[in-house]
């Protein structure tokens, strides 16, 4: 730890697992938030025009009139997270404040996520388990609760970053046919690995997948990629997966889409207006709904809580953080 890192004043937006913030307060003078409250815009305010670092995490706006305002003192924002939607990365720039984010340590986990939700989705997982809980099953029967065999069905994974390709080996494991559009062509030898068909056309592969699973990012250029038109393009027994962000895709036009069978079920873990899923989503038994929990292990909050911390010490001693993001690499 050197004197400037002691010196740095951090604030922290949510609140993190106990070892990362133990870590923080021992290396910085860190301004926690213990009762884990959403902040409000003046809060946040007062964390931009006072400290030298701030952690923020998804659900915080750090937009340009915000930066304006910020002190003189911001000089980076650590995110923690991933995705750095939220952040207006050029308003940043051209404040000279960097952005750092934690990718590399969610992949995993999200990945797990995005299997467990294909599974609970194709074989009706969610049913099931209300009828347990309802107490109302009535014994085996030999044609209740038939979903889709998992094996053999073509996955249709959008986007072939880090998290793509991951869902891509556990999906070849499964037995899936494993397809892919993204802007760039994966080197043939990772598609071999992988078992991965390309498609250069985003439209085409989506007429002819069983399951679509959206691993991009959210920008201007993804917003509403599945809009209304593509989403028509889907077969209807086709199934819908989201762990990325929920702008992604038209939930709206989902949403009808999904009540009038004309696809046949979804898993979302994540939601075009952030915490408010569209109502009319909720009890479809062919839909299942998480609450953004893609990310949630005890492991993988740790890790991104390090990630946080190595880009603050790198950033306080003067290098390039690991991490460092630059308009336009998302
Ligand atoms: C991220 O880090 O952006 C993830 O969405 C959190 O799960």
């Amino acid at each position: 730890m050197t004197d400037t890192n002691s010196r740095l004043r951090v604030a922290v937006t949510r609140r993190l697992p106990d070892p990362v913030q133990t870590r923080l307060a021992e290396l910085f003078d860190v301004t926690l938030n213990e009762d884990d409250h959403h902040f409000s815009p003046e809060e946040l305010l007062t964390a931009v025009q006072a400290s030298d670092v701030i952690v923020p995490s998804l659900a915080d706006r750090i937009d340009g009139p915000l930066l304006d305002q910020a002190g003189p003192r911001l000089k980076l924002i650590a995110n923690y997270g991933a995705g750095t939607d939220h952040i207006d990365l050029n308003h940043a720039r051209q404040r000279g404040i960097l952005v750092t984010n934690t990718p590399g340590v969610l992949t995993e986990d999200t990945a797990d996520m995005t299997l467990a939700l294909i599974i609970s989705v194709t074989r009706r997982l969610s049913e099931g388990l209300a009828v347990m809980q309802s107490g109302s099953w009535d014994g085996w029967s030999p044609t209740a609760f038939l979903g889709g065999r998992i094996g053999g069905r073509k996955l249709g994974i959008v986007g072939m970053g880090r998290i793509g390709q991951a869902v891509a080996r556990r999906a070849r494991a499964f037995g899936m046919e494993v397809h892919y559009h993204s802007r760039t062509r994966l080197r043939p030898e990772i598609e071999a690995e992988l078992g991965a068909t390309w498609w250069e056309s985003l439209d085409w592969m989506l007429s002819h997948m069983d399951i679509i699973s959206i691993h991009v990012a959210h920008s201007p250029a993804t917003f509403h990629l599945l809009g209304a038109r593509r989403l028509k393009l889907l077969k209807p027994s086709a199934v819908v997966i989201n762990t990325s962000r929920g702008e992604i895709i038209d939930e709206n036009a989902l949403t009808r889409m999904l009540r009038a069978d004309e696809i046949a079920g979804a898993g979302l873990d994540v939601y075009e207006h952030g915490h408010e899923a569209n109502p009319r989503l909720r009890n479809l038994p062919n839909v299942v709904l998480l609450p953004h929990m893609g990310s949630a292990t005890v492991e993988g909050r740790i890790e991104m809580g390090e990630r946080v911390i190595l880009n603050i010490q790198t950033f306080a001693s003067g290098d390039s953080p690991p991490d460092l993001l630059l308009p336009g690499m998302l």
